[in-house]
């Protein structure tokens, strides 16, 4: 938008630079077609060129070369130099290469995102989801990872640990009673475990 922006300025304020002229009443390029020059309209140079010089006949093109490599005009102009192409940073791959016509498309290297909505001046890295999740949906290089609590796992990892814990408990139990089994019917042990036995 804001090239876009520049471009229209461009288009109509550039021709008056070189000149220092303002618009002349009676002057009155179709801008979406033309370029002024001094006092006539020139034709407009297609996109993926530039405005290499002026017509010097009203309804002339001028001079028009292609975009160096590296620069584009997604439009037709009237401009002396393209536009440089966006360059992706070290975070980011080419999405989409630069043509002479139009810029090139940066997205956020594997592992890495960038919501679309958000400021974005380095790419996120993807989260990772914890033991007792599942990925739902894999990262891409707008969206994060999305995590979802894997519920049978979760409930078998929990069996795995109040197993233990109850037969822990059955034995100290078992013990315990045995004990005072032991002590209610009188009979004397020294040791709980033949105590048990008997
Ligand atoms: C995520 O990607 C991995 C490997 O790239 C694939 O095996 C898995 O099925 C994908 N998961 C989902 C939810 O798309």
């Amino acid at each position: 938008m804001a090239k876009f922006l520049l471009l229209v300025f461009l288009i109509l304020i550039g021709p008056l630079i070189p000149t220092g002229a303002f618009p002349r009443p009676g002057v009155d390029c179709d801008y979406s077609l033309e370029c002024q020059s001094g006092s006539i309209c020139c034709i407009n140079c297609p996109a993926g060129t530039r405005k290499a010089s002026s017509c010097t006949g009203a309804g002339e093109e001028g001079k028009c070369e292609d975009c160096d490599d590296g620069t584009y005009t997604e439009h037709s102009n009237g401009l002396s130099q393209c536009f440089r192409c966006t360059q992706c940073r070290s975070d980011q791959e080419i999405e989409r290469p630069c043509t002479h016509v139009q810029d090139g498309k940066c997205q956020c290297k594997p592992g890495r995102f960038c919501a679309p909505d958000q400021a974005c001046e380095t790419c996120k890295k993807c989260s990772r989801c914890k033991k007792d999740e599942e990925i739902v949906r894999n990262c891409t290089s707008t969206t994060n990872t999305e995590c979802k609590k894997k519920h049978l796992a979760a409930s078998a990892n929990a069996l795995m640990i109040v197993l233990p814990l109850l037969i822990a408990a059955l034995i100290i139990g078992a013990i315990i009673f045995g004990v005072c089994r032991c002590r209610r019917t009188g009979c004397r042990c020294s040791a709980v475990f033949s105590c048990l036995a008997s």
